[in-house]
């Protein structure tokens, strides 16, 4: 037992937000220290080729994000990044600054190990945040900002509404999730609709290249997603996030009246609507799997049913913060264990129908490639500015990123200043190498690079097919 599942009963005897501030304060203001990185990075991220993964023309060094809403106000980058995450999904964001519902607003149902939360995308607005993280940008893993609409602009406003948050952080996200699926912002599940999705990839296909994701909610009538879906991917969205909180309150024993239920209560909806997306999209568009996913068991399964990354929240709260670590090294595991060399191959294993029209997936050739050009296992990373790589996106006459196959270079990552060295893990013993203090140092700046780099892989090929 961890010991934060040893201090859990005490903790969860807090009111679940006021945990969540104090958790914040020590991310935002303990983590990030110079030592302290050092340490929870070295303990934490697992760097393994095996692992690491391309995705709508972002590298991921491994497979597993943070969900958007556990760091609504991008605050806390810099210490979840040494949480060993792959990538980070900021937000929600709205473009006016707004409280959100009345407190309390998140609770636990710790017998059934879900949250239950009416938040109401409380957050510091797209001028605010899209500042705050210039002074990162850019970021060794991908960062992806969720857009959502205030409460107050009209449902016939919601498309401006989504736009000008986008404009105000185009220059700062890696990709975008367009969120309208919280069940907390009245009628924002309407615009989950053909004709609304239409028009907001298409507006947003006018500004950016970059990646665009659907973030879906578990509750929708299967053949309205499905039609969602489709659009979304016709008008230029490159994936799909499923899924957002339920608001089927018979998944715990005790709901409250209002909120989305998330968490393990939520495991087989969204598993399930994985399962349905796979079958008809698997190979066509990118689908990340969110919901439930506290194990590296239950990563591998939405792998195999077809999600090339997976994302956690509530699993932190129960499971605690090596939750992340955990995963990778299972991963690593089961892959080993299943006779595969990459996480790749476990990709869409255990689809049932897959959709006629689907790619084989490439191997990924730049992971050897990036093997090759390194020295003793170890990851050489490199920069270029963000700037150029957005010229570079947004002046392609290609109007979706996803659609272009281009480069399969090595993942060649390098400090803005000087080279830096990552020692990778053993992936026979499928652990995470225990490297000696210089070792960890060097693995810190790594991690910590996220906050302070762009891997060049993910720069050149910001507008190759998506392996997956
Ligand atoms: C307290 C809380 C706040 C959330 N806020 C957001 C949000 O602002 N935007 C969003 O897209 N999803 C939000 N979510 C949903 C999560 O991103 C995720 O989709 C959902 O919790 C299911 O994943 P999980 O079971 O791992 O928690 C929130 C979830 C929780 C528990």
């Amino acid at each position: 037992m961890s010991l934060y599942q040893m201090l859990s009963p005490y903790l969860f005897k807090l009111d679940a937000e006021k945990a969540h501030s104090w958790a914040e304060s020590f991310i935002k203001r303990v983590m990030p220290l110079p030592l302290v990185q050092d340490y929870i990075a070295g303990k934490n991220c697992v760097v393994d080729k095996v692992l690491s993964i391309e995705v709508a023309g972002m590298r991921f060094y491994n497979p597993v994000g943070l969900a958007a809403g556990f760091d609504k106000n991008a605050t806390m980058i810099k210490g979840l990044s040494t949480l060993g995450f792959g990538f980070l999904e900021i937000g929600t964001i709205t473009q006016a600054p707004q409280e959100g519902n009345p407190k309390p607003r998140l609770f636990r149902h710790t017998q059934e190990q879900s949250l239950q939360n009416a938040m109401g995308f409380n957050n510091q607005g797209s001028l605010a945040i899209s500042k705050r993280l210039k002074e990162f940008y850019p970021y060794a893993i991908p960062l992806g900002i969720n857009i959502g609409k205030n409460k107050i602009i009209a449902q016939s406003d919601s498309l401006k509404n989504y736009e000008n948050v986008l404009l105000d952080c185009l220059e700062v996200g890696d990709y975008f999730t367009f969120n309208l699926s919280s069940p907390n912002t009245p009628n924002l599940r309407d615009l989950q609709n053909v004709s609304f999705v239409q028009e907001l990839f298409a507006m947003a296909r006018t500004h950016t290249q970059k990646p665009l994701f659907l973030k879906i909610s578990p509750d929708m009538d299967k053949d309205e997603m499905l039609k969602v879906v489709e659009m979304s991917a016709k008008s230029g969205a490159s994936g799909i996030i499923a899924t957002n909180t339920t608001i089927d309150y018979t998944l715990v024993q005790n709901p409250k009246q209002s909120g989305g239920i998330s968490g393990a209560a939520l495991k087989q909806k969204s598993k399930e609507i994985l399962r349905i997306l796979s079958e008809s999209f698997f190979g066509k568009i990118v689908l990340i799997s969110v919901g439930g996913i506290d194990s590296p068991q239950e990563a591998y399964e939405r792998i195999k049913l077809g999600a090339s990354l997976v994302q956690v929240y509530s699993g932190l709260v129960f499971q605690g913060p090596s939750l992340c670590k955990n995963i990778n090294e299972g991963l690593l595991q089961c892959i080993q264990a299943d006779g595969f060399t990459h996480l790749h191959e476990a990709l869409g294993q255990d689809i049932k129908t897959k959709p006629k029209t689907r790619k084989k997936p490439e191997p990924e050739k730049a992971q050897d490639e990036s093997v090759k050009d390194t020295q003793d296992s170890t990851i050489v990373i490199k920069t270029k500015p963000i700037r150029a790589r957005n010229k570079k996106a947004d002046s392609s006459e290609d109007a979706h990123s996803h659609t272009k196959p281009k480069s399969t270079k090595a993942p060649k990552v390098e400090s803005k200043t000087k080279k830096t060295r990552v020692k990778k893990a053993d992936s026979t013993n499928a652990t995470k190498a225990k490297s000696p203090r210089t070792k960890k140092t060097q693995s810190l700046q790594d991690s910590t690079q996220a906050l302070e780099t762009t891997s060049q892989a993910q720069q050149d090929s910001a507008h190759d097919l998506p392996k997956e």
